[in-house]
């Protein structure tokens, strides 16, 4: 069914006005560039414009009463599984786990959690958040779920330089502003954003930045092809690569390799929005209401990690991931009567299964100065000739 065809839940009068606040200053931004800005600007615009954006204004986001929900809401099995991975660095390394896009804070609290269970918590445990509202949202749930913890979680204003220990992120690519590129007049073309009568309007102008266009190059040239591409995404990884001077750096997301994200057939690439759960085409639909996301493109994260002096650890479906980092095991210490066992089993299914979250979600890990063992999570099956 059409999503737009179907009757969405209307925006609170709050909300609403708020979205038109950040219309009214996407408008001007547009205004002061000259009438056209690139697609990253305009998602950057209406992900992360303080107090307004999705990110970092007042939407609910995640869970039931929000627009989506991701492995740590559905089950603390997956940020216990997750914490196998980083013990096993962690003892080779010491350290401290330094977290990137922890939204509401249950990975945090699930990983110190189950850290604390094996004695094994870190130095400290870090969180680099761009959204303030979210911060308060992660001290919130630390405070409800693991008190006792909270004094170990530092709050970053940016990345550490020499970080020695396990930087971890889930869904934190996708939520990165990406380029939007159309093959349109025999040549690739920046897909960008002006304000039309009717309000927001999609309009192409000829690449200018090398970046962009080299990254175009091997894509395929069929009339109106459509796709992401993740400057931003790159520069964040490179940026992490800088930061670590010794560990691991595990990052959980949906995507492809290459071959599959810029496969012929996949001619409108992979941006979509999340509304109350609904999966939205228009990318103006309720600016800062609207969750705006694509799938990562995990050969450019790799080659972004190469370029700058990571190896490749592992890359893996969520599904091989989690089984092989114990998720079953973790399961196995519930009590098999009660309800809690029957919920955990559902969403063990949810999370591993092909059909659901276990093959489009992928692991992938990169290190820099480890020499011990394959860490847990990362011994299935690998899947880095893909890439
Ligand atoms: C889709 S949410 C995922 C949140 C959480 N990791 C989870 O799995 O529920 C994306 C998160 O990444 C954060 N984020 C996006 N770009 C970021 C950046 N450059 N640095 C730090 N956090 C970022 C967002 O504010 C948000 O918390």
């Amino acid at each position: 069914m059409n999503p737009q065809q179907v009757q969405l839940p209307t925006p609170s009068p709050e909300a609403l006005i708020s979205s038109q606040t950040l219309c009214q200053q996407i408008a001007e931004q547009i205004d002061l560039a000259g009438g056209w800005i690139s697609f990253a600007d305009y998602m950057r615009a209406a992900m992360y414009t303080p107090g307004l954006g999705y990110y970092s204004g007042g939407a609910t986001k995640f869970g039931g009463a929000g627009d989506f929900v991701t492995a740590p809401e559905i089950s603390p099995l997956f940020g216990g599984s997750v914490a196998a991975t980083l013990a096993h660095v962690l003892a080779e390394t010491g350290g401290a786990i330094l977290e990137v896009g922890a939204g509401t804070g249950q990975l945090a609290a699930q990983i110190l959690l189950e850290l604390e269970r094996r004695q094994t918590l870190p130095e400290h445990y870090a969180i680099l958040e761009l959204s303030g509202q979210l911060r308060e949202r992660q001290r919130q749930t630390l405070h409800t779920l693991a008190p006792h913890l909270l004094a170990q979680v530092v709050w970053l204003d940016e990345l550490p330089t020499d970080f020695i220990g396990v930087i971890v992120g889930n869904e934190v690519l996708d939520a990165m502003p990406c380029e939007l590129v159309q093959f349109s007049e025999h040549q690739w073309q920046q897909r960008g954003v002006t304000v039309g009568s009717n309000g927001f309007a999609m309009a192409n102008r000829p690449i200018s930045n090398p970046k962009l266009a080299a990254a175009c190059a091997p894509l395929p040239q069929i009339p109106l092809y459509t796709s992401e591409i993740h400057l931003e995404a790159q520069g964040f990884i490179a940026a992490l690569a800088q930061s670590l001077q010794r560990g691991m750096i595990l990052l959980f997301d949906y995507g492809f390799p290459a071959s599959e994200y810029y496969h012929p057939e996949r001619s409108m690439g992979t941006l979509i929005g999340h509304y109350r759960h609904h999966t939205i085409h228009d990318p103006f639909y309720y600016p800062g209401l609207t969750d705006l996301t694509c799938h990562v493109d995990f050969s450019a994260m790799y080659t972004a990690a190469d370029i700058h002096g990571l190896s490749l650890e592992g890359y893996t479906s969520q599904a091989s991931f989690l089984l092989d980092a114990g998720i079953l095991s973790l399961a196995e210490q519930l009590d098999t009567e009660s309800i809690d066992y029957m919920k955990t089993a559902a969403a063990i299914q949810k999370l591993t299964t092909n059909a659901e979250m276990g093959e489009i979600f992928k692991a992938i890990a990169f290190s820099k100065g480890l020499e011990g063992d394959t860490a847990p999570g990362l011994r299935g099956r690998d899947r880095s000739g893909e890439l």
